[in-house]
This record gives C-alpha cells, structure tokens and sequence, in this order.
C-alpha cells in the first residue's frame, strides 16, 4: 500500500467520522428521543439541536414536531377532561331526576290514596257514575250506608235500575242540567235505597272527566231527620198555639157552665117544682154537661186539664165502664173484652182513662155504621231499649197496653199522620169536632205514655195505648160515684173568686148548706179583709189564678202564718200543676176542677171540714149538720 494510498484511507477515517459525528450521532439521539417520546407520551421532552445543517434542520422540524404534538394532546387532554367533567354532571343531573320522578310518583300515589280514602271515608254520600249512561263507577262506603246496599250490588248498573232517585225522570234532568252549567248546587230529591229505605236529601253535584269520559259526582246530604224534626217542630208549635188557645177558651167556658150547671142543679133539686120546669133545667143540665165534655177534650190536648192521678186497676175500671160504653157505642156494635187478669196497676186519672176509652169507642162506633165489633184488651208489655229506639213513640220499660180495635173502615195510610191533630176530621160539619184523638194524644202523653195505630183500609183499625205500670202501692179501686146524702155545716168560709158569676153560684151552693159566706174579689181584697175575720173562718174556697197577681197558693200560705191548719179548697180550670200546686200539695189543701157540680162542691167542703177538726181536736168554730141536699 502505498502512502498516498494510506493517506487516503486516514482521510476518509477521519471524514467518516466527522460524518458520524456530525450526522449519525444527532439522528441516534432523535431516534432515542422519539422512542422516549413514544413510550413516555411525554410530549414536553425535545432533542438536542444539531446545529444548522440539515441533521440540525431536520432534528428542529422534529422538535416543531413535538411542541404541536404536545399542544394538540394538552387540546385533547383538556376536551377529555371537559367531557367527561359533562357526562358527570349529566350523570348527576339523570340520577337527580330520576329522583325526583320517583318522589313525583310516591307523592301522586300517596295523594291519590289520600283522595281516594277521603272519598271512601267521607260522611256524605257519593257516587260517582256515567254523565250520558248513568253507570255507577264508584261508590263510598257512607253512599252504601245510607241506601243499603253492597258495593258490588251497585257498581256497572244505571241508577235508573236500581231505582235510587223516587223520581226517575229526575236523573236525567239532573245530568242534562250538569252538562249544561258544568255543576249542580242544593237540589231537592227524594232517594231511595235497597228494602224500602227512603228519604228525603240535597243533592250536589260536579261534571268531571274520568279516564276521558265525562261522568258526574254526585254527593247527597241526608236530610230525612232534619225534615222529620222540622215538620215535628212545625207540629209541636202549632200544637202549642192551638193549645193556648184552646186552654184560654175552655177556661172561660168552665166558669160560664159552672154557672149553668150549678144554676141547673140547684134549680132541678127545687122541689115541688113544675115538671115541665124540671125537664127544662134537665136539658140545660144535659146540655152543659155536653159542653164541658167539650172543653175537657179542648184542655185534654192542650194538657192543661186539671189532672187527678191515683192508682188504677184498669181492668176494674173498664168492667165498670162497659155499660156506659155500650150506650156510647150503640147496640150496632158487639163488643167483647179481652182482659188480662194479670196487668199491674196503673197511676192515672180515672176520669181521663175514661174520656181515652170514649173517644177511641166513639170512632170505632162512626168507623162501622153498618155494625161491626170491638175488641178491648189489656196486656202488660215490658219494651228494651232496643225497642224503644225502633219505635218513634215508645219508651223503654213496663206499660199497661189497653189495644182497642175495631173493624171498621180503616184509615187511609195518607191520613194517618194527621189523626192526631186537633180539628182534623174526615166527618161532617156537625158530626166530628177533630179533637178526639187530640184529646187522646194529650191525655196519654201527660200520664208518661203513647198511642200507637194500626189500620188497614176497609178491615179496620187498633189504637194501642200504652199506659205507664205503677211501680210501688196497691190498686186502689176506680174512683166511686159517692151517693151518700151530702151534709151541709155552719162554719164560716172565705169564698175567694175574681169571676162575678161563679162567685155567686158558690156562695149560693155553699149557703143552701147553710154555711156562712165572706167574699173576696181577689187574693189581695182576702188578704185586706182577713186581720179582721181570721178568727171565724174555718175554711178558704179559692180560686187559683187571679188577675192582681196573687195565687189561690201565695194566698193559702199567707193565710196560713195566723192559722197554720186552715184547711184551702183551690178550685180550678186547670190542672192542680198548672194552677201552682204540683206534685207536693200543702196539707189541708184540696183541689177542684172546674166546672164543678154543686154536690161536690159540697162534699169536699164537709170533708175538709172534719178532717180539719179531727186533726184540730174537734175545736172548729162551726158543727155540721144535715143540712140541704145537693142534687
Ligand atoms: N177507628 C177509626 N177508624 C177509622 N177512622 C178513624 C178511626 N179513628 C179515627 N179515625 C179518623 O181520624 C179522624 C180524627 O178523629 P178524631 O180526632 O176523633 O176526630 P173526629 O172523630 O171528631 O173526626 C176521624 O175523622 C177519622 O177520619
Ligand atoms: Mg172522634
């Protein structure tokens, strides 16, 4: 080898590696860096520059390279991050929602549970059914309550069909008005329910839509126990207004036939009279007689009958009085008895029982013109509470019914409520008054007890009434006519009477037994006159009610400070109750209705006389003697 070519060969040795030095080694450093770069995914890393030759140019671009690989992926990094930052949110957002729809849901159903269980629960009766075809699709259970049926007797039938409103043609009008105004407010209706329920009520009602069908919702106020109340209300005042009236009446005509009677009585008792004269004051005895019957009908319904309770044996009283009601009812009518030998006692008045007896016989008697019979019967009957609460009229305990039926022709259902009230009458003018069963009403309703009708027309009719057991003491026998001839006495009595008329016949009656008589026109003229008279009087016959304000009663106890034993007659038109002297009566103190008859005027004057005496020891200033006769 020769130098030259020795040389050459260090030459290129040393030109290679300057080409290796210069560009080898920058691109191996590239390459690592893009190895790194790759693995890393560092994108911040940059290789080393190499200068401004071409290995330089190209390690530049590749850096270039780098920073907008670098740029592009911090881009890419951010949208990633911003992304999923969104799909976060959205997430959160969903969940949040779905929440939210799910308490929507539990909220709508609690709520619809709440409304249902409102209008399940809810006291008026509704239901809810077809706008056009009257189906029923809902009831509540007070709908059921009130017309008696089963949910599934109603539900997918028409109202028509089960007949619920007593005017069909009223279903219709009522949807047609709904439709029309949208809503219906306050409308009469009668309804009617399952097994004869019925009633009266007030019907409300919205048009609504369900499930996209018009229907109606209709809600129905109760009002039969108003209405009944209100109509008894309406009966109970006209009653009253009716019963004042009456009472005012009766208590004038008392003193006017007090007069008449007693006028008629003495003159009947005149002897050697004329006896054309002697059926004259016959007739106007019989006629006052019939008068005062009158009146006692008149404050037997308006109870303010004078009232004399004792202890009765009701099947004794009704023997006793079967001849007189044979002649009240004809010889038309057959009557028969049907007495139960064991019915307890009774506290009643006699004379009441009586009047009851004859007013239920006398219409048994027009009920069968053509003849028929009549039942009386007796029978103890003990009623629960049950009972009593099924009943409208009755109560609860032990009564005494005395049933009275006849077989006549009946009452019409319609009429049967009105029996009762006063002047109702289905007779001619002239041959009913319509106060005999107020009188009935009256009578049995002040002695604690009811009366109750059965009828049916043209097979006739039963009055039951039920008279109150007397719990404790034995029947007395019925109050007995007292034939004994009436002595008469010459003590002094205060007469004490506001009414001219009747003054005067009782200081007539009272002087024909030959009493000595002091008057007075009023409680307050006794009082005056009584310092100076005090010491003869051995009795006080008074009136109970006086205009100047002070009573038979108030003037009783006054009388009495100076002579504790007086014995006071008090003597009036109204019952012993009315007249101030209820259930504790001051002894010594006797009570009579007017109008009364002379004799009994008499009688109980000489009875309070001696049992004054007795009690006195005999130290009155008067003595009895047999005096005049009072019949
Ligand atoms: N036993 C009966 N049978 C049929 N109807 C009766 C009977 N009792 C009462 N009535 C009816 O009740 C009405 C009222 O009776 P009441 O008060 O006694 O008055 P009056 O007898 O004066 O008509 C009678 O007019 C009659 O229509
Ligand atoms: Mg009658």
């Amino acid at each position: 080898m020769s130098i030259v070519t020795i040389m050459v060969l260090v030459g290129v040795y040393f030109l290679v590696k300057k080409v290796i030095r210069q560009v080898t080694t920058p691109i191996l450093d590239l390459a690592a860096v893009a190895r790194q770069v790759t693995h890393d995914k560092n994108y911040s890393l940059r290789a080393q520059s190499a200068g401004k030759d071409e290995t330089g140019q190209l390690v530049e671009a590749f850096n270039h390279m780098l920073e907008a690989v670098q740029a592009r992926d911090a881009e890419l990094e951010e949208a990633r991050a911003t992304l999923e930052q969104r799909v976060l949110q959205r997430t959160e957002a969903l969940e949040r929602e779905i929440a939210e729809r799910r308490q929507i849901e539990e909220d709508l159903r609690r709520s619809e549970q709440r409304f249902a269980q409102i209008f399940r629960s809810s006291p008026v009766p509704t239901v809810l059914r077809g706008l056009n075809d009257h189906k029923i699709i809902e009831v509540n259970d007070s709908f059921l309550r009130l017309f008696g049926f089963q949910r599934e007797e109603v539900i997918g039938r028409t109202v028509e069909e089960l007949g619920l409103n007593a005017d069909a043609a009223k279903v219709k009008e009522v949807s047609d008005t709904a439709r029309r105004k949208g809503n219906l407010r306050d409308i009469e209706i009668q309804w009617r329910g399952k097994g004869g329920r019925s009633g009266m009520g007030r019907l409300f009602a919205e048009v609504i839509e369900w499930i996209k069908e018009p229907c109606l919702l209709v809600m129905i106020y109760d009002t039969t126990r108003q209405a009944k109340m209100e109509r008894q209300l309406r009966q109970a005042q006209k009653m009253e207004a009716v019963g004042q009236l009456a009472a005012g009446v009766a208590h004038d005509f008392n003193n006017i036939l007090t007069v008449i009677q007693a006028n008629a009585s003495l003159g009947q008792s005149e002897p050697g009279l004329d006896p054309m004269l002697k059926d004259c004051f016959d007739q106007i005895s019989l006629a006052a007689e019939r008068a005062a019957a009158l009146t006692r009908q008149l404050l037997a319904f308006s109870r303010k009958q004078a009232m004399q309770p004792t202890v009765v044996d009701l099947n004794q009283l009704l023997v006793d009085y079967a001849a007189m009601l044979r002649r009240v009812v004809t010889e038309r009518v057959k009557v028969e008895y049907n007495l139960n030998p064991e019915v307890p006692p009774i506290y009643a008045d006699p004379t009441m029982v009586e009047q009851v007896l004859t007013n239920l016989a006398l219409n048994a008697r027009d009920a069968m013109p053509n003849g028929g019979q009549l039942i009386i019967a007796t029978e103890e009957v003990e009623l629960d509470h049950e009972f009593a609460q099924h009943h409208p009229r009755a109560k609860e305990g032990r009564f005494v019914r005395m049933q009275v039926t006849d077989t006549g022709v009946g009452i019409a259902p319609e009429l049967l409520p009105r029996i009762f009230d006063p002047f109702f009458t289905t007779k001619e003018v002239g041959k009913g008054s319509g106060l005999g069963l107020a009188a009935v009403h009256g009578i049995v309703d002040s002695h604690g007890g009811w009366v109750e009708v059965e009828s049916e027309v043209g097979r006739g009719a039963t009055f039951s009434v039920f008279w109150p057991v007397h719990t404790s003491g034995q029947p007395q026998p019925a109050r007995q006519g007292d034939t004994s001839v009436i002595r008469g006495g010459n003590e002094t009595i205060l007469l004490v009477e506001d009414e001219p008329a009747v003054r005067g016949i009782a200081r007539h009656i009272l002087k024909k037994y030959g009493y000595s008589v002091i008057e007075a026109i009023s409680g307050k003229a006794a009082l005056k006159l009584w310092p100076a008279i005090y010491p003869h009087i051995s009795l006080v016959v008074t009136d109970v009610v006086m205009p100047d304000g002070v009573s038979g009663r108030q003037l009783a106890e006054e009388l009495r400070r100076t002579k504790p034993e007086l014995p006071v007659l008090m003597v009036s038109g109204y019952s012993p109750e009315l007249a101030g002297m209820n259930s504790q009566q001051m002894d010594g103190c006797q009570f009579l209705a007017k109008p009364f008859k002379p004799a009994e005027l008499a009688r109980l004057v000489r009875e309070m006389l001696d049992q004054a005496k007795a009690t006195n020891g005999g130290n009155g200033n008067g003595q009895s003697s047999n005096g005049g006769n009072g019949q």
